[in-house]
């Protein structure tokens, strides 16, 4: 009796398990990676996963790189400053700057980074770079030209096309742009990072489990955030007496002398032209601004200032995604305000 009973216990225990394995279903976490989901739904792998067989790698040396500028292996000294002007967070945010992230619109970045305490800047977010797909978009290749063939669409050539030109520094090591992306991907996207209604994340899990269509869920995923940013070249306006058509909002205005040109130009950050709030300062800018000398300011925001051979530190044009006209106009409009 005993024994058939053992027997149909166990009987019934391996029926249940067996059922139970099958069952079990893929459920979604907020802290999934959105690049580990896209890869079970069958896209594509990204060509910058990490090379786990290189040594020394570690995001901490990224960290390190990105911030401060050197890296160091524990027990070695540090390694040469890679720029002598420059940090990637000069012109890189660390972290998520728009508010949606299948948009590039700079007003709502401005907001939202003033919101933040973080600065507004030329370069775009490193946060969610491993998840793009494509770099130095749009007009880039007319400034880099064919240094940009290379890095299109490859995030290791655009970290190192970014540390010679645009950081004007040393080359970095393989292991360097190694240990950069370490950590780009302790700061990819998770799916909490996305703006995904609950229907849409519905149809993403029962595509994990066979039970929806992957493509379909690949293209709500990739819709919710851009594959790559977009960069289109501005100009000052024909008329830089007149400006732009278009009036200009002080407040705006101080948003981005505050949260931008201070940025590097406060306390000589990275620049020896100093700017602050004295009505000299803003005086000058005002005189300058329209003008086609090297203070205008129409003048180094749409085209930045000269690179001279890693001699000198350079400003870094702004794109109209990363300043719009608009933009520019509510800074002049600022500008003006405080030199009266
Ligand atoms: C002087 C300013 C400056 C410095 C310093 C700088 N960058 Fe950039 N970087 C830019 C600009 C401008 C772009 C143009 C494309 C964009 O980001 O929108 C860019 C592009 C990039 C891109 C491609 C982004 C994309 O989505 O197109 C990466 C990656 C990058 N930089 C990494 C770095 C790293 C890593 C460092 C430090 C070693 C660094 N950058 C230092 C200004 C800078
Ligand atoms: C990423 C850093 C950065 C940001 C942001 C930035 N600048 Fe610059 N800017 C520089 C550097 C570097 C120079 C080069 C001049 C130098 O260091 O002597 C420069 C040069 C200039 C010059 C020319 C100075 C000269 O001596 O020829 C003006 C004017 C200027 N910036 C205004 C601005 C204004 C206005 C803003 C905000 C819209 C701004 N900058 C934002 C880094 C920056």
């Amino acid at each position: 009796m005993k024994l058939i009973m053992y027997f149909f216990c166990t009987f019934f225990a391996v029926v249940f398990f067996a059922n139970w394995e099958v069952s079990e279903e893929y459920v979604l976490a907020d802290t999934d990676s959105v690049a580990m989901i896209l890869e079970k739904l069958g896209d594509r792998p990204v060509n910058h996963k990490l090379d786990k067989n290189r040594k020394n790698v570690s995001a901490e040396v990224g960290r390190d790189l990105i911030f401060n500028g050197f890296s160091k292996i524990k027990g070695q000294k540090k390694s040469k400053q890679q720029s002598k002007h420059f940090v990637c967070t000069s012109c890189h945010n660390t972290k998520i700057e728009d508010p949606n992230l299948a948009i590039s619109d700079p007003q709502a970045r401005l907001e939202y980074v003033a919101k933040n305490e973080m600065p507004f800047l030329q370069g775009t977010t490193l946060f969610g770079a491993v998840n793009r797909t494509s770099f130095y978009n749009g007009d880039y290749d007319k400034k880099y030209g064919k240094l940009v063939d290379k890095a299109r669409h490859n995030l290791r050539e655009a970290i190192q096309l970014c540390a010679v030109e645009c950081a004007q520094g040393r080359k970095l090591k393989a292991w360097e742009i190694e240990s950069i992306l370490a950590f780009l991907w302790e700061n990819e996207f998770k799916l909490s990072d996305l703006n995904l209604s609950p229907p849409q994340r519905v149809t993403i899990q029962n595509a994990l489990n066979g039970k929806a269509n992957e493509k379909k869920a690949i293209n709500i995923l990739k819709s919710a955030y851009l594959q790559g940013s977009p960069a289109s070249f501005a100009y000052p306006p024909p008329d830089r007496k007149m400006g732009a058509k278009l009036k200009g909002n002080p407040e705006n205005g101080k948003l981005i002398y505050d949260y931008s040109c201070k940025h590097c130009h406060a306390e000589e950050a990275y620049s020896y032209f100093k700017l602050d709030d004295e009505k000299i300062t803003f005086d000058h800018l005002n005189k300058h601004f329209s003008r086609y000398t090297r203070y205008s300011v129409y003048q180094v925001t749409r085209f930045g200032t000269p690179v001279m051979n890693g001699k000198k530190a350079y400003m870094p044009q702004y794109t109209s995604e990363r300043m719009s006209d608009q933009q520019l106009e509510d800074l002049r409009a600022y500008v003006k305000l405080r030199s009266e």
